[in-house]
């Protein structure tokens, strides 16, 4: 299968808002294929479009792997939708295949309710928490054009992007 090229900070696309999806129709589903194996093949545990330069609402994750190797439970989500967050936080160290190498802790709701379409076209709604809340919450981010390292001091968040365009600079030259 093909794979899309995935996009790295400080590419300005990152940074726009998605377009709603109108209907999960067989172009968006070969999106979905293409997107989960361009994440598994990363590798990583979550993408949203934005990362792969198509700015329309559709994020696959699949956390499974970190729980038990060798299992794959894909999910798939069109038009995602934060519909109740709780109220205590939670704390992880947070990465994301645009930002490579780079990790930070990020405090987030510790559990969410999604609202989104699925693999089908059919309305759904789960509740998220711990690895999983913070992965739909920081895919969904994406879409509205924010990165995890938005959510982190300005001094560490303009480290890691001083260290990105050096790593950038660095592989232009090669
Ligand atoms: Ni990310």
């Amino acid at each position: 299968m093909d794979k899309y090229n995935i996009i790295k900070v400080p590419d300005p696309v990152l940074k726009q808002v998605a377009k709603a999806v109108t209907a999960v129709d067989d172009s968006i589903r070969a999106q979905f294929d293409k997107m989960l194996y361009t994440m598994y093949e990363a590798p990583g545990i979550g993408l949203a479009a934005n990362q792969v330069a198509m700015l329309n609402r559709v994020i696959v994750m699949d956390i499974a792997q970190r729980e038990e190797e060798g299992t794959k439970k894909p999910i798939f989500m069109a038009n995602p939708e934060i519909i109740w967050r709780s109220e205590e936080p939670s704390v992880w160290e947070e990465g994301c295949l645009s930002i490579p190498g780079q990790y930070a802790e990020v405090e987030r709701p510790l559990q969410v309710r999604v609202k989104y379409l699925d693999y089908n076209g059919k309305e759904q709604e789960d509740m998220f928490e711990g690895l999983a809340s913070h992965c739909v919450q920081h895919e969904i981010d994406h879409l509205d054009g924010i990165l995890f390292i938005d959510h982190i001091s300005a001094l560490k968040r303009n480290m890691i992007i001083k260290r990105m365009k050096k790593l950038q600079k660095e592989s232009e030259a090669l």
